[in-house]
């Protein structure tokens, strides 16, 4: 029944959105856990510890203390959860049991996406996946749910369940409230975002990026993968590309911690994600830290993408 205070406040907090979209019980307490985690994260960045923690992660990169805290933060919530099997994090080379192994969900993430511009105050972002099988049993199609945390001047939270793509903001009062519900990309947007050095890119790719410059595509790209494309979702179009390189074939995003989940949101928000052949969401990852060439955004981008990546130049 609607509760009448909130009614005259007029909002919808998630738990609610959550509720009436008919989301199954675990899975709600899940996305609600995760959401709540991420106002922790966000205190820990507010801490402002923009030291490197001394260690490297399995992709040879420079932990921030803050990627680990962030980690360490997300995996102690599941621990006690009751509802989570498996952790398996960017930060970590092993899938962590976190659960007694009769659980329904297991939990990627990348704690905190885009820690290296935390030091000049632009937004950056936690990235999540939730399967319903196992990691480690993996070759299934598992993937029931995806969302991200922004941490900007607002933190906002983006889900999709599988019924569509909805944005929350966390209000001062500390409630996740609705912003916009199922949220729905135009065939065509305006913008677009570019990972990867020029002079590194293949030449069908560079036909493509071409293709949007004569087209007058803005250039928006932050160098954080998040508020990239939270951008692209919140302004209904354009497309992000991380492309294969020449000196590095697969590109450099996670196709697990990174692309899958931002392929169902925008997926569920009428857009696309393929890495120039296959669709992102259809491929089978063989190991944790996989990675993949990627373009994601509205219909009309990422098929011209296609398009441009088919031809043999
Ligand atoms: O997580 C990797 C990441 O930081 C993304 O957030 C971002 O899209 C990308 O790398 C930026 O890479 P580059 O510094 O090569 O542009
Ligand atoms: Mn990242």
């Amino acid at each position: 029944m609607e509760n009448i205070s909130d009614a005259t406040r007029g909002f919808v907090d998630l738990r609610r959105h959550m509720w009436i979209a008919g989301i199954e019980t675990e899975l709600r307490r899940l996305i609600w856990q995760i959401a709540v985690t991420g106002k922790y994260i966000s205190a820990k960045i507010h801490e402002s510890n923009r030291k490197l923690a001394g260690f490297r992660n399995i992709y040879d990169e420079e932990q921030l203390a803050l990627d680990r805290s962030a980690d360490e933060i997300l995996q102690s919530q599941f621990q006690f959860s009751g509802f989570v099997r498996e952790y398996s994090s960017e930060e970590q080379s092993e899938i962590i049991q976190v659960g007694k192994g009769n659980e329904q969900y297991s939990v990627t993430a990348d704690p905190l996406d885009g820690s290296s511009l935390v030091d000049t105050n632009l937004a950056v972002g936690t990235i999540i996946g939730i399967h319903k099988e196992p990691l480690s049993e993996g070759d299934k199609k598992t993937l029931v749910a995806a969302m991200y945390i922004t941490y900007g001047p607002l933190i906002t939270m983006v889900y999709s369940a599988g019924k569509g793509t909805h944005e929350f903001v966390l209000n001062r009062e500390g409630e996740y409230v609705l912003s916009e519900e199922r949220i729905m990309l135009n065939e065509r947007g305006s913008i677009y975002s570019l990972g990867g050095l020029r002079k590194d890119w293949l030449p069908e790719h560079l036909k493509f990026i071409e293709f949007l410059e004569r087209e007058g595509y803005k250039l928006r790209y932050s160098g954080g993968f998040v508020p990239d494309i939270n951008q692209i979702l919140i302004k209904r179009g354009g497309v992000f590309t991380y492309p294969a390189l020449k000196n590095k074939s697969m590109g450099k995003l996670r196709l697990i911690f990174e692309l899958q989940p931002m392929a169902f949101l925008i997926t569920q928000a009428g857009g696309m994600a393929t890495n120039g052949k296959e669709d992102i969401l259809l491929i089978k990852p063989e190991s944790l830290d996989q990675r993949s060439p990627i373009y994601i955004g509205s219909r009309f981008e990422v098929e011209k993408a296609k398009e441009f990546l088919s031809k043999t130049l």
